[in-house]
């Protein structure tokens, strides 16, 4: 499957990964986010803007997730926690832009 990364710089890559893996670690793997809580869903620095077409598509956030994007100042409507997505074939061709950072 391919997923659509935005970078902070406004660069533009397209990346193939495998059904299964969690956005997160795909991203970090690539220097695109630090993740430096490991996926504890306590750090934020996973998070990423979903475009809107896929965002509406995502199972809805956890209460520790949806806790910690309140407590962000750099959230859009859009954002999520990338290690709490786990790709699967429905999010084939996501877009995404790596959130600002805090
Ligand atoms: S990696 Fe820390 S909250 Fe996602």
């Amino acid at each position: 499957m391919k997923i659509h990364v935005k970078d902070r710089n406004g660069h533009d890559e397209i990346i193939e990964c495998d059904a299964g893996n969690l956005l997160m670690r795909v991203l970090a793997e690539r220097d695109f986010v630090d993740a430096t809580c490991g996926g504890e869903c306590s750090c934020g620095t996973c998070q990423v803007y979903v475009g809107t077409d896929h965002f509406a598509r995502l199972s809805a956030p956890g209460e520790f997730e949806r806790e910690l994007l309140e407590g962000l100042t750099n959230t859009q409507p859009t954002s999520r926690l990338s290690c709490q997505i786990t790709l699967d074939g429905d999010l084939d061709g996501l877009t995404l832009e790596i959130a600002k950072p805090e």
